[in-house]
């Protein structure tokens, strides 16, 4: 998929012109949700909640890359409460394209879900934040950084959807500078159409002993987080997610 965002006021138009099949419908039904989750931020409080359980108050951690960030929910979080410059990378063009509207702040028209078949338009308003949250396109993988160039790498609600979630995490803790920090979270939805079977970690033990064959110490567990997606008006998504705060030694 190609091209940029329909400019504001053309917006509806062009959401009335989707539909189901067409790859950005699927791709505007992705951002939708997670829009929606930053517009209604203020009821809708897992970032903020993974923040306060998990992260002490004051935590020094000079810059963050936040892997597999969505639209930036956790990327601006991350950022109104610690100060320190936030990265986001992710592989769908679609959803870095839309967190980077969010940080360039204002009042601005997003697509919300209306049914299975169409979009509506809602309207956010945000403080801009595109001095301190950057978004790149690219895969965690292979992210286009230096080893050890973090103090806090995240992964967040995306282990779950990987082929290997070990060699993820491994990659993930390279990007950290020694006794830095890793936020980790997950919902645990695992499908095998993206994981093999043997890969997946349903237990908070099951996570603790990958966390430290990775070398990473756990800090602070919270294994009852609630993160609530809204899909269409009448179909949320509720997760239990596993956090954790590690320690890289
Ligand atoms: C369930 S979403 C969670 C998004 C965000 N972390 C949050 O909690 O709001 C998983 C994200 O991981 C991204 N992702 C999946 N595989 C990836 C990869 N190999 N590299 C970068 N991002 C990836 C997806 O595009 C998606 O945005």
């Amino acid at each position: 998929m190609s091209g940029a965002l329909p400019a504001d006021g053309d917006l509806g138009a062009w959401l009335a012109g989707l539909r189901p099949g067409m790859p950005e419908f699927a791709a505007t039904a992705r951002a939708a949700v997670f829009l929606l989750a930053r517009h209604e931020r203020a009821r809708e409080t897992f970032y903020a909640d993974l923040c306060e359980v998990l992260l002490p108050p004051g935590l020094s951690v000079g810059s963050v890359v936040d892997l597999g960030c969505g639209a930036g929910n956790l990327a601006f979080e991350l950022a109104e409460r610690t100060g320190a410059p936030v990265t986001g990378l992710d592989s769908d063009p679609w959803l870095v394209r839309w967190g980077e509207r969010v940080a360039r702040g204002g009042t601005f028209p997003f697509p919300v879900r209306l049914d299975a078949a169409r979009f509506g338009v809602a309207t956010m308003e945000n403080e801009p934040s595109a001095e301190s949250v950057r978004f790149v396109l690219g895969d965690l993988h292979r992210p286009p950084f230096v080893e050890g160039a973090f103090g806090l790498a995240c992964l967040v609600n995306v282990l779950d959807s990987l082929p290997d979630p070990a060699a993820a995490l491994e990659q993930a803790a390279a990007l950290v500078r020694p006794e830095g920090w890793l936020l980790f979270a997950s919902p645990d939805s695992w499908h095998l159409s993206a994981t093999p079977r043997d890969r997946w970690r349903i237990t908070a033990g099951d996570w603790d002993a990958l966390f430290a064959s990775a070398g990473l110490e756990t800090v602070r567990c919270a294994d009852d987080l609630e993160w609530r997606l809204k899909d269409t008006g009448r179909l949320h998504h509720l997760y239990r997610v596993h956090g954790r705060l590690l320690r890289k030694e």
